[in-house]
């Protein structure tokens, strides 16, 4: 086990390193950086945003914005955290101008950064928030679509909920949500995923 996470931690940094360096579309000259994602290496669980947000390109770190902050509320009552068999990315590492739905040319050209942090991780169960992970990851335009079932890929599991910023706009549909995300630890904890979550909480 000290193995794996010291492998994959090199793994993540080795890459991370790598993508520092990306310029395959035009949204890193706009922005303050890469924000390349955060989390535990041996996740079982990743979440996928959409693209960095204004607080998170200037702290270079996802989900910090207060969307970040109903994320972590939400993981929190579900004894989850972050940092602990959790792991937060995004479709985009780089802010789109105005925080713009980043476009297919700039999905694609990020798309090999997403998925090495998807070989390195190996999670057994890929949560997508919002649009853009669903489109992207799924191939299916809509969330509410994509919804309410499990979808696996090559031995993944990925399941499909809302964007935290459209629970900000659109509060009715928190509890939907909470049902999305009592979804996935029922999830990991069927399929084994020790230490998905927090022990004693
Ligand atoms: N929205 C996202 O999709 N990702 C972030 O990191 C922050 C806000």
């Amino acid at each position: 086990m000290a193995e794996q996470v010291g492998d994959k931690a090199a793994g993540l940094e080795a890459l991370r390193r790598q993508v520092e360096q990306c310029h395959r579309c035009g949204l890193r000259d706009q922005a303050h950086g890469v924000v390349f994602g955060e989390g535990d290496p041996v996740a079982r669980i990743v979440f996928v945003g959409e693209g960095p947000g204004q607080e998170e390109d200037r702290l270079l770190r996802p989900f910090v914005g207060r969307a970040g902050q109903l994320l972590d509320k939400m993981l929190a009552a579900g004894g989850l955290d972050r940092f602990h068999g959790v792991y937060i990315v995004n479709v985009v590492k780089c802010r789109p101008p105005n925080n713009r739905t980043p476009t297919l040319d700039e999905r694609k050209a990020c798309w090999p950064n997403l998925s090495a942090q998807l070989r390195i991780l190996s999670p057994n169960i890929v949560v997508l928030l919002g649009a853009t992970a669903v489109r992207t990851l799924l191939g299916i335009s809509r969330v509410s679509q994509a919804r309410g079932q499990w979808y696996e890929r090559g031995g993944v599991w990925f399941r499909a909920t809302f964007h935290p910023a459209a629970l900000l706009r659109n509060p009715s549909w928190k509890a939907g949500a909470w049902e999305d995300l009592q979804a996935v630890i029922a999830k990991s904890q069927e399929l084994g995923a020790g230490g998905a979550q927090r022990q004693g909480t």
